[in-house]
């Protein structure tokens, strides 16, 4: 017996294609500022080979009142007003974040609770390309007619989950959000995302032990722990290549840009992507890390809303972003400066 179909692929109604672009961003900073010489001492290390090989200054841990969410509502407010937007109009919250404390449920569901909220709601875990991916999904989702509007914040708590005995990085994680609004435009303001991962690097950042271990074996508190020369050779050579291709795919050429914000990680590593890159001299590049350290997912967010708010580079105007970290994972994409 052979069945048939009784409706027709081509009968399927589906929303027309749309442009899609950020239309706010805001961010978050703890209250607590903790400079280079709190940490030094537990990890014979000093303030001025931090700042030598990092670029971090001071960075901000999260104290009482300022969890995930409410280090994300924070974020969101001014996102959400800059968009000229209310929560209720959002149709879907995405949260990226490796450092929200439950396994389950996601962080999203009670964010937008929080916010007013009852869009669809799911967090991602691309640690810090988890922005990046988050504006990809928000983006599709707004074009393909899914949404017309999707938040997406990345937030870290990464003090909760880092050893200060760790010297590899102890002085470089750090807390922060950072909030998007992606919404419905008339002109496209988001480029294609170049994005993908090297999974045999898996363990080159990495929490030390799986939840099942550290139940089974009665060890401590894990906390995230990272091979760093492995990682920053992995970016200082593999990235640059990543956001020529995001360039490429948009494009877009080096002397069009007015902002490049790479993730925060290590200034070594942004001042060798812009070297490979050829990017104009004047072109004004993010280096938030010296005053924020490495929020990973909130890192690229909080970079360019320190940008903007200090009008650094202009509304309108094209940034190339790139989002890479553990996984390993990675993704880029030229967006219009909301
Ligand atoms: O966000 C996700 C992506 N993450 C990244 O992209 C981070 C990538 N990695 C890095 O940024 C760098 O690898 C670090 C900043 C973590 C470390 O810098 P490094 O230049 O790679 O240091 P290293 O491990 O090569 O160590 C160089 C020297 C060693 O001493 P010797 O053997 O040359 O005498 C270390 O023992 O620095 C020493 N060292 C330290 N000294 C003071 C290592 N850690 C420290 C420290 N303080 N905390």
């Amino acid at each position: 017996m052979t069945v048939t179909p009784k409706g027709l692929a081509g009968e399927l109604r589906t929303p027309p294609v749309a442009h899609a672009r950020i239309s706010g961003i805001g961010g978050y900073r703890p209250r607590r500022v903790v400079p280079n010489a709190e940490l030094v001492d537990r990890i014979d290390s000093s303030d001025e080979w931090i700042r030598e090989r990092s670029g971090i200054i001071e960075r901000r841990f999260a104290g009482e009142g300022e969890s995930v969410i409410d280090m994300s509502e924070f974020a969101t407010t001014p996102a959400l007003e800059m968009a000229g937007i209310t929560a209720d109009q959002l149709d879907a919250v995405i949260v990226a974040t490796v450092s929200w404390p439950y396994q389950t449920p996601a962080a999203a569901p009670m964010l937008a609770e929080r916010l007013g909220s009852k869009a669809a709601a799911f967090d991602i875990s691309a640690a810090c390309a988890g922005y990046c991916h988050g504006i990809a999904l928000a983006g599709d989702m707004v074009r393909a007619g899914t949404a017309q509007h999707v938040l997406v914040v990345g937030v870290e708590r990464l003090s909760d989950f880092t050893s200060l005995d760790d010297r590899g990085t102890a002085f470089i994680f750090a807390d922060g959000a950072g909030a998007a609004v992606v919404s419905r435009s008339e002109t496209p303001g988001i480029g294609p995302t170049v994005w993908g991962s090297d999974g045999a690097q898996w363990p080159a950042i990495s929490q030390t032990e799986s939840w099942i271990d550290v139940h089974e074996k009665n060890l401590g508190w894990p906390h995230i722990g990272m091979a760093g020369q492995t990682v920053f050779r992995w970016a200082v050579w593999g990235m640059a290549p990543v956001a020529q291709q995001a360039l490429d795919a948009a494009g877009v050429t080096a002397d069009q840009l007015d902002a490049f914000v790479p993730h925060q990680a290590n200034v070594r590593i942004i001042d060798a992507m812009a070297k490979k890159l050829d990017l104009p001299a004047d072109l004004p590049i993010a280096r938030d890390i010296a005053y924020t350290g490495n929020t990973s997912a909130a890192s690229v967010p909080l970079a360019m809303e320190r940008m903007i708010r200090h009008g650094e580079i202009p509304r309108g105007g094209l940034a190339l972003q790139i989002g890479f970290g553990a996984g390993l994972s990675f993704a880029a994409q030229v967006v219009v400066i909301p």
